[in-house]
């Protein structure tokens, strides 16, 4: 396996496969990685076969963060990562370090941003304001240097995926994109980097989200009608809060494609969550 940490290196490497007509999976991540970020390596391997190349880059992208997050102590465990990766059986990993990404020239800062203006507006924007940018500017960077065939992103990140849908159709990204399903904890906890952050007792709240899901889930299944939106929220966030340390910052019923909020909940209606445990904020979603 390959370490690759410039851009012009990663782009001559991705090129060769293509000379070479190979098809190139690419996995973009934050690093810290889970058992989650491995199944969509595995999917990628998978969607290129044996022949073909798989790529995972590592790169906490700064412009992603809004000033209050957690940036500086998101965790980062890169020797971890690189044996996960090879173990996985990835191909090359490329770890570009802030500049490389974001040159840093005082005088010719970084000033071109990608921008989806509709799919960002909701949910995890009106919480994070900046967060999509980051993301979609990112991610068509990383595009532009690992040249992917195929791209996975993780249903985890729903309203993140459709975004990436968005992004690669309007502006004629020719790759195809795979979005794998949530890899979760054995009590249902969705894997991320993230739970590292909760200690013994929020751990054990932190299955709220997921319970949350799955009590929707069981409402619309029991009633012959569509369940009022407003109602059915207020009960999870009731159900939710009664553990101390859980306070829902928004839960959303909405078309799993267009994202579109719904009045009424009904199956195949799709559900996001974003919930603090603690100071931790935690996302999960599911169809309904
Ligand atoms: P990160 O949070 O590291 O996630 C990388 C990819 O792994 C995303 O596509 C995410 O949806 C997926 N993922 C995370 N947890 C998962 C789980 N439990 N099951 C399945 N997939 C999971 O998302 C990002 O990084 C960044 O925003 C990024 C796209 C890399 C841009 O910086």
């Amino acid at each position: 396996m390959r370490t690759v940490t410039t851009v012009s290196a990663m782009q001559q490497l991705a090129r060769r496969w293509q000379r070479e007509g190979r098809r190139i999976g690419f996995v973009p991540t934050m690093g810290y990685l889970h058992e989650g970020h491995i199944s969509l390596v595995r999917r990628a391997r998978q969607a290129v076969r044996s022949e073909g190349r798989v790529v995972v880059s590592i790169f906490v992208n700064p412009t992603q963060f809004g000033p209050k997050e957690d940036l500086s102590k998101y965790p980062r465990d890169l020797r971890r990562d690189i044996a996960l990766c090879r173990e996985a059986g990835v191909d090359a990993i490329f770890v570009p370090a802030d500049d490389e990404m974001y040159p840093a020239d005082a005088d010719r800062a970084f000033s071109t941003w990608v921008l989806e203006e509709q799919l960002a507006r909701e949910m995890e924007g009106r919480s994070r304001p900046t967060h999509f940018r980051g993301v979609t500017t990112v991610v068509a960077k990383l595009f532009n240097i690992a040249l992917p065939d195929v791209a996975v992103f993780g249903a985890k990140d729903w309203q993140q995926a459709a975004i990436v849908r968005r992004l690669v159709r309007d502006l004629n990204f020719p790759l195809r994109l795979i979005v794998a399903p949530t890899h979760r904890e054995r009590d249902g906890l969705a894997m991320s980097s993230r739970n590292k952050y909760l200690d013994a007792l929020q751990r054990a709240q932190a299955i709220a989200l997921s319970e949350a899901i799955h009590h929707a889930r069981e409402a619309v299944a029991k009633s012959k009608r569509p369940l009022d939106a407003g109602k059915l929220r207020a009960q999870l966030k009731k159900q939710i809060e009664t553990r101390p340390e859980a306070r829902v910052d928004y839960i959303e019923f909405f078309h799993p494609e267009t994202l579109q909020a719904q009045e009424r909940v009904a199956p195949g209606t799709q559900m996001a969550l974003a919930v603090f445990v603690g100071k931790t904020r935690l996302i999960d979603n599911g169809a309904l």
